[in-house]
């Protein structure tokens, strides 16, 4: 426990406000909440009764220990039972001036030494803090959601916060066991700056018709991520999201974050996610089944002796496919066979191609070596085969269009080569019986395909390589340093690797290759590589 800190007070007792009590009752605080009416206090009531009990369900807290936080909590509808509180933190809606006005009142009942803190997530904390008569003492205090589980709290100074203010609220979110991140006040903080921008362009790509909800969820859930963006949109609310996307935007002026236009209907018409039972998606209906595929695996050819090749060699022999490759040279082929540690066929011709079912050409990102790559194959492979290309910055129809069959042609994009994710791209001219064959092979080779539209980074790295340049800006601005800003991601966001560290590993040159695909389709300042992306790129560095 903090040593000035004893009595807190939260004042909103919705999603947030309920898990911040919640916690604090859990760190041996007492805990008084406050809301507007008894009906809203029943309903904090409940989230505290369910949040904790799901807790002892999973046999993680005792009754007893539930019983005694549930005890720590006081529960009011007046602002006068706050009067003694040391801290008192704001949780109510996402208003300037419904925030304002709480903290004009608490200016009035909590004594002069009471630190105030704002649980905003984009909102200035100065603006909040000039509505009260002691400015210095009003610091922000970020929570995630849900608050019990996200270890991650943002912690934010003004340029009026006192030291001590900002310290007693630093011991006391230590003493939480969770970790703070001190920054200063700019909208969307660190964390929401990041993920709105990133979110925002999901509800946009959905919306387009680029890829469906369940692929888009799919697709960046296989990446590591613990949600899908619109599953992660249901979670935080789309009422929220649509306020921090306009209070980041009014900063920014960055159109990224002007709110997809579905985000606003769906808002409108009351369909705010999880907490209403339907958002992108409807909640309480049963799954739809999407069980293993049946039947036998296709026969594969694959053109190319890379990383690439090898995981799609790899992935076709452990589904016991009949495989067969070819290589550049023999001490390729020869290279091959010892990685993919098999009895494999190759060679350098490519007849070796001619009798397959799926051919998969998996060369160097170099178009015109692709290009006529294709084009031997089309004089090759047999009629009805699927021809896949594995472009990752360069359009599929720019491939397509190297064979006189482009209705056959299809991109197979693996983001991570050994991992399970398949991006399956067709283009404007491919048969949607070839799409579907190609898709039913895919998930034979024990992949899980997701279809993207023919778009600049298809569907991860049209989300992923964005928010990354976005965390370098923010580094080159000095907002933060490259591990506050990983921090934020991994505790904040359930990350399995925070942006700074993910761009080191997914490499440099390939994040700024997709970043100028991305910018030469859009147009989009924002997709332009932020200058130390590019520089740290240009001089073969990393960022740590
Ligand atoms: N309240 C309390 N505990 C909860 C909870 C809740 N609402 N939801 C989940 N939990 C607990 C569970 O009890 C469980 O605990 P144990 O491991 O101790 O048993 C644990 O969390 C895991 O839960 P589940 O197994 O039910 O579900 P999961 O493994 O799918 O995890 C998740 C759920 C923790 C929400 C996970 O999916 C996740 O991390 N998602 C990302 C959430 C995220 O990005 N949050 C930030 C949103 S942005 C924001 O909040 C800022 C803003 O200003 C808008």
């Amino acid at each position: 426990m903090s040593a000035s800190l004893r009595r807190v007070g939260v004042v909103g007792l919705g999603t947030m406000g309920a898990g911040i009590a919640e916690v604090l009752a859990r760190g041996g605080y007492d805990v008084v909440g406050v809301e507007v009416n008894d009906d809203a206090l029943q309903r904090g009531r409940g989230h505290l009764e369910k949040s904790t009990g799901r807790a002892v369900k999973r046999g993680k807290l005792s009754a007893g220990d539930q019983q005694a936080i549930l005890g720590r909590i006081e529960l009011d509808t007046s602002f006068a039972s706050l009067a003694d509180c040391d801290l008192v933190i704001e949780a109510v809606p996402e208003r300037l001036d419904l925030k304002r006005r709480v903290f004009e009142e608490l200016d009035k009942v909590c004594r002069p030494d009471t630190v105030l803190a704002t649980n905003t997530s984009s909102l200035s904390v100065t603006e909040i803090a000039v509505a009260t008569e002691r400015p210095e003492q009003i610091v922000g205090v970020h929570f995630f959601n849900p608050a019990p589980v996200m270890r991650l709290v943002e912690i934010i100074h003004t340029v009026l916060t006192r030291p001590e203010a900002l310290g007693a609220v630093q011991d006391l979110v230590t003493g939480l066991g969770k970790v703070g991140v001190t920054i200063g006040d700019r909208a969307g903080f660190v964390a929401n700056r990041l993920l709105f921008g990133y979110l925002n362009q999901a509800a946009a790509m959905y919306e387009s018709g680029h890829a469906t909800r369940e692929d888009i969820d799919a697709a960046m859930r296989a990446t590591g991520l613990p949600m899908g963006p619109l599953t992660l949109m249901d979670l935080i609310g789309l009422d929220v999201s649509l306020e921090v996307c306009e209070a980041i935007y009014r900063e920014t002026r960055d159109r990224r974050h002007a709110p997809a236009p579905i985000l606003r209907r769906l808002v409108t018409a009351g369909l705010l996610g999880r907490k209403t039972g339907r958002g992108f998606y409807t909640y309480g209906e049963p799954a739809a089944e999407t069980g293993p595929q049946a039947g036998e695996a296709p026969s594969v050819g694959v053109a190319g002796s890379g990383p690439l090749a090898v995981a799609v060699i790899r992935a076709a022999l452990r589904a016991g496919a009949d495989v067969s490759f070819v290589a550049g040279d023999e001490a390729k082929v020869r290279a091959v066979r010892e990685a993919v540690g098999g009895d494999v066929t190759g060679g350098t011709d490519l007849a070796l191609l001619a009798d397959r079912d799926l051919v998969v050409e998996a060369v160097a990102e170099d178009v015109s070596v692709k290009r006529s790559l294709l084009a031997a194959v089309d004089d090759v492979a047999r009629e009805g085969a699927v021809l896949a290309t594995t472009a990752s910055a360069v359009p599929v129809i720019e491939l397509a269009m190297a064979t006189d069959r482009p209705q056959d042609v299809v991109g197979l994009h693996l983001p991570d080569p050994e991992g399970e994710l398949a991006e399956l791209v067709p283009t404007v001219l491919t048969d949607p019986e070839v799409t579907r064959r190609a898709e039913s092979y895919v998930a034979r080779l024990g992949k899980h395909p997701v279809r993207s539209a023919d778009r600049a980074g298809f569907i991860v790295d049209a989300l992923r390589v964005p928010y990354l340049n976005d965390a370098v800006r923010l580094l080159e601005a000095g907002y933060a340093d490259a591990d506050a800003i990983d921090a934020a991601m991994t505790y904040g966001c359930g990350y399995p690797i925070g942006p700074i560290a993910d761009l080191d590993r997914i490499g440099l040159d390939h994040a700024v290759e997709v970043l100028r695909a991305l910018y030469t389709e859009y147009r989009e300042p924002a997709f332009a590589p932020a200058p130390l992306l590019d520089k740290l790129r240009t001089a073969g560095e990393t960022f740590r």
